[in-house]
């Protein structure tokens, strides 16, 4: 099979290697479908990793799905589809037992995949204490949807677990890197105040702004007095580091206010100062990684249900026998990259990229910001009165950002589709849902972004429209809310 290899400092390179193959019974042989390509895998190329063996295959984050089973594998079987922690643990020794998997006492205990033992930038990958290490990934949710809940997503999401975060705060990420991107994404889950991320490339800044409208941004230079004149006391309640640059660890305590918790996920390459006469007073607490990547389960069930969505970050896609340039578009950070997801489609096969799979997207995406970025062969789906039109949220938005005509009845209009809700009860509205989703079934070259129809200022609830919207179950190109999948799937 194919294997990208770690030769020695400087050296990676596409080998021919056999097929890996049970060890212990508790080991499983996953198939690796997509694979992607980490900070860290270039922390090994720069021989920054001395734990790192040459010879060995690297990728530590991957799904795929499972080949073989030992004897004592219990939780997945062949044929599942799974995802692949970075971390190999034991489940029973001390750190284990209070979930500081990263920490444990196996030889292959923490990051060994990829680093000491062989990784999945290949085609096959044993992987030790399956058990723990494999998480079954849902029907909904896709391979690329679940690339990095095993690695970055995990970073993020423990992060953010350890920061205690509380409802109201001010929350500092510093870095808008992958994992700070995923820091974010589960940060955002916690509801605090608000959210400042500071980043120094304005590409990254683009991204942020681009994707999560609802976040602040600053540069480093700005950053200190930004989030103090957003912060109740004079900083920041909670400080997230994860850029890893030389002046990122000062900024980080430098932009936190008394007594508040400063969570360092980046990985340094020189040691740190920690001048405590200039920090006398601050009472800070300091939280350190490497990340405890046992949430994965957790994490898969928050994809599924549409919380969590890292798609944007995969920027391009390689198939594996193109490795090699994949790693040198990451390394260069040319052209916008965030991840490259790797793809095991065979010798010389192109790779399209996935459609989008989801039944239903977080009402988030309904800020008129995200609205108005809307791919070309996007449409906004609004409540509307018979000529196309009222003054509610969704039909002001499509008015305005993108060129729904006001008045000019219903249907398609520029990059928007109205639906008369406001002329008599749910029976009313049936008919025109119905042409809607025969309109969405004669265009599949469109993507229709539901919003929840009727139940703004038309007064009716979810309840009552979601089933109109029953026979869409079957269309992939119509995207509903959140809230009519869950009550569409249990009519
Ligand atoms: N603790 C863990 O277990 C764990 C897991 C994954 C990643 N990491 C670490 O997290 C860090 C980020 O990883 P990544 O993959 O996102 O890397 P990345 O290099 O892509 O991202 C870092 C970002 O920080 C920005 N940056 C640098 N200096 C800055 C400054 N002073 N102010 C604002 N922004 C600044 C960079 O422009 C970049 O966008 C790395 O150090 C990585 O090794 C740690
Ligand atoms: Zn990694
Ligand atoms: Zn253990």
């Amino acid at each position: 099979m194919l294997a990208y290899t770690y030769l020695e400092k400087g050296k990676f390179a596409l080998q021919e290697k056999p097929e890996p193959v049970l060890q212990d019974p508790r080991d499983a042989i996953v198939r690796v479908t997509l694979s992607s390509i980490c900070t860290s895998d270039l922390h090994i190329k720069h021989g920054s990793v001395p734990r790192a063996v040459p010879g060995i295959t690297v990728g530590h984050e991957m799904v795929g799905i499972v080949e073989k089973t030992g004897a004592e594998v219990k939780r997945v079987k062949a044929g599942e589809r799974v995802t692949v922690n970075v971390e190999t643990f034991c489940g029973h020794c001390f750190f284990c037992q209070q979930g500081f998997v990263n920490n444990c006492t196996d030889p292959n205990g923490g990051w060994a995949l990829g680093c000491r033992i062989d990784g999945g930038q290949a085609e096959y990958v044993r992987v030790p204490y399956a058990d723990q290490g494999l998480n079954r990934i849902p029907e909904n949710v896709s391979d690329e949807q679940a690339l990095f809940v095993g690695d970055i997503l995990a970073t993020g999401f423990w992060a953010s677990r350890i920061s205690e975060i509380k409802p109201g705060d001010t929350v500092l990420i510093i870095g808008a890197g992958p994992t700070g991107i995923c820091t974010l994404l589960c940060c955002l889950l916690k509801n605090p105040g608000r959210i400042i991320v500071c980043e120094s490339r304005p590409d990254r800044i683009r991204f942020v702004q681009t994707h999560y409208p609802e976040v602040l941004v600053c540069g480093p230079e700005t950053c200190k007095d930004f989030v103090a004149s957003q912060s109740a006391h004079g900083g920041a309640d909670v400080v997230i580091e994860v850029a890893g640059s030389e002046s990122s660890f000062r900024l980080a305590w430098e932009c936190a206010r008394p007594n508040a918790v400063v969570t360092l996920v980046a990985l340094y390459d020189q040691a740190q100062q920690l001048p405590l006469p200039e920090m006398y007073g601050k009472n800070l607490t300091f939280k350190t990684g490497g990340v405890d990547a046992c949430d994965c389960e957790e994490i898969l069930r928050l994809v599924s249900e549409g919380k969590i969505d890292t798609r944007p970050l995969i920027t391009h896609r390689f198939p594996l026998n193109q490795i090699e340039e994949a790693y040198q578009l990451f390394e260069s950070k040319a052209d916008g990259v965030m991840k490259i997801a790797v793809e095991n489609t065979g010798a010389g096969t192109s790779v399209r990229p996935e459609k989008n799979e989801v039944p239903a997207h977080p009402e988030k995406r309904y800020t008129p910001e995200h609205i108005s970025q809307l791919a070309p062969q996007e449409i906004f789906v609004f409540g509307s009165n018979l000529q196309g039109a009222h003054a509610g949220g969704a039909a002001r938005i499509a008015l305005e950002k993108f060129g729904a005509i006001w008045g000019q009845g219903t249907g398609l209009q520029g990059q928007s589709y109205a639906i008369p809700t406001m002329h008599g009860g749910v029976d009313a509205i049936k008919p025109y849902v119905d042409e809607f989703i025969a309109f969405a079934r004669a265009n599949p070259g469109l993507t229709f972004l539901v919003t929840r129809i009727g139940c703004g200022i038309a007064g009716f609830t979810d309840r009552e429209i979601a089933p109109l919207f029953a026979e869409a179950r079957n269309c992939p190109n119509v995207v509903l809310p959140e809230s009519f999948c869950q009550i569409i799937q249990n009519l």
